[in-house]
């Protein structure tokens, strides 16, 4: 009988030992974030960053944050499902990572009306969809900074040595173009900026072939395989829109049975880590470091301080608004090799 009756007493004070735990338990918020497409290298990369930078915050905050990945699998309808499923059940954020660039009133009016902030990335909306509600923000970086960076350095590596860059020595730069989907902003500032760049020097150029290979590495290197069947002149640059198109170009090298001292003088944009492995190894001339790292730190900073009632104008100035951007950075071989011996 006593045995049971202080059983019971240890059941009683464990049980109010765990509501009081309960009570003081840090408050609970989720992060919804709907991606184009989990198999994209890069967006992968950012949805992969926010999960572990929140992590991070819970510790310095004191709070639980929940950040939930979804794939759209490049279909705007299944996203919409997607965010609805997010807003019915009652999710305090979300990130939309938008298939579809021009389809954003939905989502925006969607969220106005559950009164969850939505941050788009990386795909940007147009503008009159996210002056709808104060509430809409959009993290991105300037996709014409980063085509006029892959310029220059085609610029410079053809003012320091255009004896090997030009080489059949027509003083004319036989270039392709591989582009990422057709209507992504940045595949038409990229395209654009990058070329602008070398007409504005004054560098004659003649474009040999130009392909949308939706950002992707087997695509780009089909493309590349057949530039290089059925162009007769010699392809001495490649500008690609994003590094997994440059890889792909580089394999379809390669694969042809061209020695990597011969391969042609390929850009990309991105700097994942096989790119500037490749940067390295001298197969690609350079990349342009699209800052996953800063767009991921970004969403999740927005996120908790909004989720904590609190200001945003205190951790950041917006642009107009809903703007808030990065910028890109150059990766040549000098600065991948240091990144490596960096500690
Ligand atoms: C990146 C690409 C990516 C695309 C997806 C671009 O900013 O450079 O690698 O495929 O965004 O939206
Ligand atoms: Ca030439």
């Amino acid at each position: 009988m006593r045995a049971k009756i202080a059983a019971l007493l240890l059941l009683f004070l464990l049980s109010l030992g765990l509501t009081g735990c309960i009570r003081q338990q840090p408050p609970v918020f989720r992060i919804g974030v709907a991606l184009y497409s989990q198999e994209d290298t890069f967006i992968s990369t950012v949805g992969q960053k926010m999960e572990r930078l929140a992590k991070e915050e819970e510790q310095k905050r004191g709070i639980k944050i929940n950040v939930t990945l979804v794939d759209g699998d490049r279909s705007q309808s299944v996203q919409n499902e997607q965010v609805d499923r997010f807003l019915n059940q009652g999710y305090d954020i979300i990130c939309v990572n938008i298939v579809d660039r021009t389809a954003a009133a939905v989502i925006v009016d969607k969220a106005q009306r559950a009164n969850v902030p939505v941050l788009f990335f990386n795909r940007e909306p147009v503008e009159e969809d996210l002056d709808r509600w104060e509430s809409a923000y959009y993290v991105g970086a300037d996709g014409a900074q980063a085509g006029r960076m892959q310029g220059q350095l085609v610029l410079d590596a053809w003012h320091e040595r255009q004896e090997i860059l030009d080489r059949n020595g027509d003083g004319i730069l036989q270039y392709v173009m591989l582009e990422g989907e057709p209507g992504h902003q940045d595949t038409l500032l990229r395209t654009e900026y990058s070329i602008k760049t070398l007409q504005e020097a004054g560098v004659p150029l003649d474009r040999l072939g130009s392909s949308t290979a939706d950002w992707q590495r087997g695509k780009a290197r089909l493309k590349m395989e057949q530039w290089l069947k059925e162009t007769d002149t010699t392809i001495e640059a490649v500008f690609a829109n994003n590094d997994d198109m440059a890889l792909g170009v580089i394999d379809a090298c390669l694969k042809s049975g061209m020695q990597p001292q011969d391969l042609p003088l390929v850009v990309g944009v991105d700097a994942t880590e096989e790119a500037v492995q490749a940067v390295r190894d001298g197969h690609m001339a350079g990349t342009v470091r699209n800052d996953a790292e800063g767009e991921a730190a970004w969403m999740i900073q927005v996120a908790c301080t909004l989720m904590e009632s609190k200001p945003l104008e205190e951790v950041v100035e917006l642009v107009d608004d809903h703007y808030i951007w990065l910028e890109y950075s150059l990766v040549d071989q000098a600065a991948a090799i240091a990144e490596e011996q960096a500690p």
